[in-house]
């Protein structure tokens, strides 16, 4: 199909295509062309039931953190610091997206982002003056760096290179966007965006869990392609819409459904030493969980997140326990008793070995292979579900190749737990590792099909519903 122009729209059209586009998180062009396929009888609807009978309540979110009706953060003033990256160009969509939601926008450029976006740009989109220069005498007169800092009710730094998150990190104030910053009394949110292996450096890592302490949040980064050519890895800035919802959580100051709830939340995998190098694992990326254990969180939870080995980084918000083998993440687990509620998500290894040797098993020349004994790890999720102190709702995932749903049901009783979210991991499923999920939610009432998705998506979908759950048994 050629493109659509939105563009030449009359103005009303665009508003209700922009505002059914926010609503069911699409770009405005991919609402136009799902609506006209429906309309040629190509395709279900943008809004057609894709069969959990949930989706346009649960996705629409009018009353939800990012939707345009009653955006939580309308009527505030969010400070956009831009720093100097490719992703700079993703910044002007950001301010956008805000902007709609009736969030007013200030911007500071660092020197460096000015050599990817201009002035003229950004001062176009945010609809006023961009802030660059600590020693500009009128700007200086008109606000000051201090006010810029303190009349925004939210700093949003996007994209955060690794040379600012440096800055922050040491507290260095040399320029404009580092000064306000140092001057801040607001919440502070950054988008990271780097180059994989600036973002690997033990450097970026250092800064980036000494500013978690500060109590700075993060969005991202993402997994995937970079500017330079043949370059892919963690390190592209989160999108603009996944920034917006994290600004209208940050901003949002209503009562949340799980305020005064505590959860504990598992991920990522195990690993089984068999000597001291060698182990065994399995493909979990944590992606799933850690998105779990950020959605409970900006619902309001208190959230203890005891992960595996994982190469992402914890969510803000999160209490997080690291452990490396099953039986440090069972022990972890039930340290975190009691809570309301838990969601164990980790990809615990079903054995390790029965005797992991002390010393590096040595090759032999000749000589036969190690034969490795194996013993079964304890379950934690079925500890969990049979424990004195077992939390109100216990959800447990199941990672299954074949007869999904049957397993998954067959789980439920025998774990003790109260939902079983069940997905496929078959290769073609591509769920683990993978970034998107399509899941099935198995409880006593019944199965629930919910179509493909990205995790984060998946997350929040049953960060809602556990709310939803808690909401119906206080009404009880
Ligand atoms: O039995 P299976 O490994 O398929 O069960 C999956 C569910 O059980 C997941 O929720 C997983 O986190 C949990 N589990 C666990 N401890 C184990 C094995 C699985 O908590 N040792």
């Amino acid at each position: 199909m050629a493109s659509i122009t939105i563009r030449n729209l009359d103005e009303a059209a665009k508003r209700a295509l922009r505002e059914r586009a926010a609503r069911n998180g699409r770009s405005m062009e991919e609402e136009a062309r799902l609506l006209l396929a429906a309309d040629a009888g190509l395709a279900p609807g943008p809004d057609a039931d894709t069969g959990t009978g949930q989706r346009n309540a649960a996705v629409r979110g009018d009353s939800g953190p990012d939707g345009l009706a009653g955006f939580a953060g309308a009527g505030k003033t969010v400070l956009l610091i831009l720093c100097g990256g490719v992703a700079a160009y993703k910044s002007l969509d950001l301010i956008r997206r805000l902007r709609e939601r009736g969030v007013t926008v200030r911007c500071v450029m660092t020197a460096a982002a000015r050599q990817f976006v201009t002035e003229m740009a950004v001062g176009a989109i945010c609809g006023g003056t961009v802030f660059h220069d600590l020693w500009d005498r009128q700007a200086e007169h008109d606000i000051g760096h201090i006010r810029l800092a303190r009349e925004a009710d939210l700093i949003v730094i996007a994209p955060a290179t690794a040379d600012f998150l440096a800055k922050m990190a040491n507290g260095l104030a040399d320029d404009l966007a580092s000064a306000v910053l140092l001057a801040a009394r607001r919440p502070v949110l950054a988008a990271p965006a780097m180059n994989p292996a600036m973002w690997a450096n033990p450097a970026t890592q250092r800064n980036v869990r000494r500013l978690a302490d500060d109590g700075v949040h993060f969005v991202g980064p993402e997994r995937g392609e970079m500017a330079e050519s043949g370059e892919a890895g963690l390190g592209r800035m989160a999108e603009p819409m996944a920034i917006v919802a994290r600004v209208g959580a940050l901003l949002d100051t209503r009562p949340r459904p799980l305020s005064g709830r505590k959860a504990l939340v598992t991920s990522g995998p195990t690993h089984e030493p068999i000597d001291p190098v060698r182990y065994i694992a399995n493909r979990s990326s944590g992606r799933q969980g850690h998105a779990i254990a950020a959605a409970l969180a900006e619902l309001g939870a208190e959230v203890t997140l005891v992960s595996g080995p994982v190469g992402i980084a914890d969510p803000s918000g999160v209490t997080a326990v690291h452990v490396e083998t099953a039986r440090q993440m069972q022990a972890a687990a039930e340290a975190a008793l009691p809570v309301d509620l838990a969601v164990m998500v980790a990809a615990v290894a079903d054995w390790r070995t029965a005797d992991s040797a002390e010393c590096k098993i040595k090759k032999q020349p000749g000589g036969e292979p190690p034969m490795l004994r194996m013993t079964e790890n304890p379950d934690i999720l079925h500890g969990i579900g049979h424990h004195p102190a077992r939390p109100a709702l216990v959800v447990g995932f199941a990672a299954e190749t074949n007869d999904v749903i049957d397993n998954a049901k067959a789980k439920l009783a025998r774990k003790g737990a109260d939902w079983i979210v069940a997905n496929d991991v078959s290769a073609e499923g591509g769920a683990m590792g993978g970034v998107r999920n399509t899941v099935h939610l198995v409880s006593t009432e019944g199965v629930e099909d919910w179509p493909d998705l990205p995790k984060d998506e998946v997350a929040r979908r049953l960060a809602r519903r556990v709310a939803e759950w808690f909401a119906r048994r206080e009404k009880a």
